[in-house]
């Protein structure tokens, strides 16, 4: 058992445990990749402050999301496709966050089933819905989300159309991989992957296969999902989204403090600072510079959130340093997940609080609802003048 003691120890193991298609889905960023990398580097522009002599006992990560009480305000964003990371990816990473203490968040894109997670999942079980041109089928999918007991609708707003991520088309990205002779050959030099997942029954996009008239293979999966996301959705579908739910609502993919008051016009709940994980509009702001703004502008109405670039609790301690409510990480549980399934997942979420509670410490505060702009540096161009 290799001793893990950071994310980019689990992204090692990931990378080499996973077939490559589903690697580079993972890892990838759009055109450039510029917004992707920016993600990452413009945490390391902020810097913390040391701070010493001070009682640092009965220190304490916990806090809130959406009312619920949570561990660390670190919930599972959703991600497409966790199931073909590792088999019964969601299944395993929502049991990993209910017994951990922290939301997970399952995709519409997921392989396993709303159903077949409900299971597994905790209290803080959320759905995410990207918004199709069938209405019933967007109609159904909330229906069941309730059914199942999820306790949070994240509707994702940045996702329209698809930001082209060149690897994925290179590689002929589909779930499950075709029966192709590289595909095949990649597969063979990952035989735990593929002997779990001879084992599973669940290999396709389960929320839609058989919920969707007339998608019942790959084929059929690919053409209807290819055409599905809704170059329509405006803030009047978000309101009709909202009243059909009519519980908590998360607003994601919020990038623009304009954008961010209309959010809290249609009653979100929590708005989520993202640019997809840089897998949208390249060229758009790092989430972590975005931040100041959106707090600024709504942060007394609502929580504020931030996804994009998250891969240590010194992260999340800057966010929430800098104003932020609590944070959404994908690519550091999907790291725990595609190495070690369950026990990936949990180790990805304990090097995250420990990294929080020794930052935190290290900068003097026992208490994460103690942290804010004291505990930073940040240069004074951080926000740039970008107008
Ligand atoms: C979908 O959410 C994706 O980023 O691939």
């Amino acid at each position: 058992m290799p001793v893990i003691t950071c994310i980019e120890d689990l992204k090692r193991l990931h990378r080499r445990r996973t077939p490559r298609m589903f690697w580079d889905y993972c890892e990838s960023g759009s055109y450039t990749e510029q917004t992707f990398r920016d993600n990452c580097s413009d945490f390391s522009l902020i810097r913390l402050r040391q701070r010493v002599a001070r009682d640092l006992s009965d220190r304490d990560t916990s806090g809130t999301m959406l009312g619920q009480p949570v561990t660390m305000p670190v919930a599972l964003a959703p991600v497409g496709s966790c199931g073909m990371q590792y088999p019964d990816g969601e299944i395993l990473a929502a049991r990993a966050a209910a017994r951990f203490g922290v939301p997970f968040t399952l995709s519409t894109m997921s392989i396993c089933s709303i159903e077949d997670v409900a299971e597994h999942a905790g209290p803080g079980f959320w759905f995410q819905l990207y918004v199709m041109r069938d209405e019933d089928f967007v109609d159904a999918v909330i229906e069941r989300a309730k059914k199942a007991g999820c306790s949070a609708l994240v509707l994702t707003l940045d996702l329209q159309v698809l930001g082209q991520r060149h690897k994925d088309l290179k590689n002929g990205l589909t779930s499950p991989p075709r029966p192709t002779i590289p595909n095949l050959l990649d597969i063979l030099r990952r035989p735990r992957w593929a002997l779990a997942m001879a084992r599973t029954p669940r290999r396709q996009f389960r929320n839609i296969v058989g919920h969707v008239k007339g998608v019942t293979d790959l084929a059929d999966l690919t053409a209807w999902t290819n055409e599905q996301f809704d170059p329509k959705l405006d803030w009047s579908k978000v309101a009709r989204i909202r009243d059909q739910w009519g519980g908590k609502l998360v607003l994601k993919g919020v990038l623009d403090a304009e954008d961010a008051q209309m959010a809290v016009d249609a009653g979100a709940d929590a708005v989520v600072v993202s640019n997809h994980g840089g897998r949208q509009l390249d060229g758009a702001l790092s989430s972590i510079r975005a931040l100041p703004s959106i707090v600024r502008a709504v942060g007394g109405q609502t929580e504020v959130w931030l996804d994009s670039g998250i891969r240590s609790g010194q992260d999340v301690l800057k966010a929430l340093a800098l104003g932020a409510t609590g944070t959404m990480i994908g690519r550091a549980y999907l790291h725990g997940l595609g190495a070690m399934g369950e026990a990936g997942v949990t180790a990805a979420l304990e090097v995250i609080r420990k990294e929080i509670d020794i930052t935190m410490a290290l900068c003097g505060e026992r208490r994460l609802r103690d942290v804010g702009r004291h505990d930073l540096l940040v240069p004074e161009d951080f926000e740039g003048r970008w107008g």
